[in-house]
């Protein structure tokens, strides 16, 4: 609207400017002046239509230039984002240690990213297009074909394999795969989509593992045969000892005791003493004999486990030495049922020893006292038989289960030391373990465990 105003004013100058100015002077003082002004005005009238017109025409332009402008700067930020998600994407996948593949229906590898390369040595753009098997071990062909086929026919929808992959320097590595079948849609049969995962590292330890087992394996074998042997010879051994070495030993107290008779009158006290040292000296060595050949019989004899009462064992030892040695009062602590799941008969001798031991061992204490209880140990139970007797230092302990070493004299205690040994190696059968606490004159603890 503004326009307006300035119009007429336009329009006299755009008549005044198109005509002569001589013609214009005749004109305005004549009749023929009303067609000049006439024409003016359809002049002005055009004018008047023309401008908003083109204004419309102008503003619809500048606005399909904006729409324009604002399409061309989305296109250009939705490129720009696809641009960099796919560099991204990118990154992502060149930059993974394992080979990420894909195949088509035929097995042709149509995307390799780098780590191939790195892993096989060939280069990605020489490999698309050949088929994924044509690079693994002879050996491993087929099953990767089956794979790949049942996965094609839709029968497995992944497939997990290890198998070795040959590279272009001819090392062989090994590969864990992982596939699944990918479509490219238009109804394709499917391709594989995966993994290529070099496991070489762990391949080669497991290996070395196996063989370690395998040679392993083979020396018990070799250290089992070995033992059996020597147990063999330990069982010759001890039929000659009990029947070659008895019968001298025999003939040695037979004729001690035949001299001793023929002599009796004649024999000086002292030559009697000796002739009596000598018999002495042959029973026991005899009872050593049989000491020993009962130690060797007890690794041979099976195992036969059974639920076991120990309590009840031990209170019928108890019994038996409180009838042996009535005289003696001593105070017996047992815990009750103590169930084991063990041999029966060797249990007996194992309780026998230990508490025979303390029974013996705390003879010289005035107020003495015997318990069997039973301890938890994180997971394990520990069986313990303890007493108030003697004692030991423990710094001489070291032997203690070892047949015949004892930490005190014949005079003091009497035995033949082959009781702890006999207990070890029936506790060890059972998968057990034993040892000692003690301290000189102040008791003695044997704690055991056995593994059901
Ligand atoms: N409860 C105990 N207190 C003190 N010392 C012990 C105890 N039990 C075993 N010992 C020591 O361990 C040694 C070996 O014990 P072990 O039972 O093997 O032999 P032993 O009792 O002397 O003879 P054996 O059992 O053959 O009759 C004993 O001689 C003794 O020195
Ligand atoms: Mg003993």
């Amino acid at each position: 609207m503004r326009y307006v105003p300035r119009l007429p004013r336009l329009a006299s100058a755009l008549v005044a400017s198109h005509l002569p100015a001589a013609h214009a002077a005749d004109m305005a003082a004549g009749a023929g002046n009303a067609t000049a002004v006439l024409a003016a005005a359809i002049v002005l009238a055009a004018l008047i239509l023309a401008v908003p017109l083109s204004l419309r025409v102008l503003r619809d332009w500048q606005a399909a230039r904006l729409l324009r402008d604002a399409h061309e700067a989305e296109r250009q930020a939705t490129e720009r984002a696809l641009r960099e998600s796919r560099a991204r994407y990118e990154e992502v996948v060149e930059s993974v240690n394992e080979v990420i593949f894909r195949t088509d229906s035929s097995g042709r590898l149509t995307f390799l990213n780098r780590a191939w390369e790195h892993i096989t040595g060939y280069p990605v753009a020489d490999s698309l297009g050949r088929e994924l098997s044509g690079f693994l071990h002879p050996d491993d062909v087929p099953a990767a074909r089956t794979n790949l086929e049942e996965v094609a026919a839709g029968r497995r929808t992944e497939c997990h394999c290890e198998m070795r992959l040959r590279t272009r320097s001819g090392e062989v590595r090994w590969i864990e795969a992982a596939g699944r079948a990918v479509h490219d849609g238009l109804g394709e049969p499917p391709g594989l989509a995966g993994t290529l995962d070099d496991i070489s590292a762990r391949k080669v330890a497991e290996l070395t593992l196996k063989n370690l087992n395998q040679e392993l394996e083979s020396r018990v074998r070799v250290r089992t045969a070995e033992l059996e042997a020597s147990n063999r010879e330990l069982e010759a051994f001890s039929y000659s000892v009990s029947h070659d070495l008895r019968a001298p030993l025999r003939a040695i107290d037979g004729f001690a005791q035949i001299l001793e008779e023929e002599l009796e009158d004649k024999l000086e006290p002292s030559s009697r003493a000796h002739l009596e040292r000598i018999r002495k000296a042959t029973q026991r060595m005899s009872q050593l004999i049989d000491d020993l050949i009962g130690l060797a019989r007890l690794t041979r004899q099976p195992l036969n486990r059974e639920t076991v009462d120990l309590a009840e064992i031990a209170a019928q030892i108890i019994d038996e030495l409180r009838a042996e040695e009535p005289g003696r009062q001593v105070e017996v602590q047992i815990t009750q049922r103590l169930l084991v799941n063990a041999d029966r008969n060797l249990m007996r001798i194992v309780l026998e020893n230990l508490l025979r031991n303390a029974w013996k061992f705390s003879s010289l204490q005035a107020q003495p006292r015997i318990s069997l209880h039973a301890e938890r140990d994180r997971d394990r139970r520990v069986f313990c038989i303890s007493d108030n007797g003697a004692g030991f230092d423990m710094a001489f302990a070291a032997n203690l289960f070892r047949p015949f070493h004892r930490l005190h004299s014949n005079n003091e205690f009497a035995g033949t030391g082959i009781g702890l040994a006999t207990v070890q190696r029936i506790i060890q059968r059972h998968g057990g373990l034993i040892w000692a606490q003690a301290k000189p004159g102040q008791g003695a603890q044997f704690y055991f465990t056995l593994s059901n």
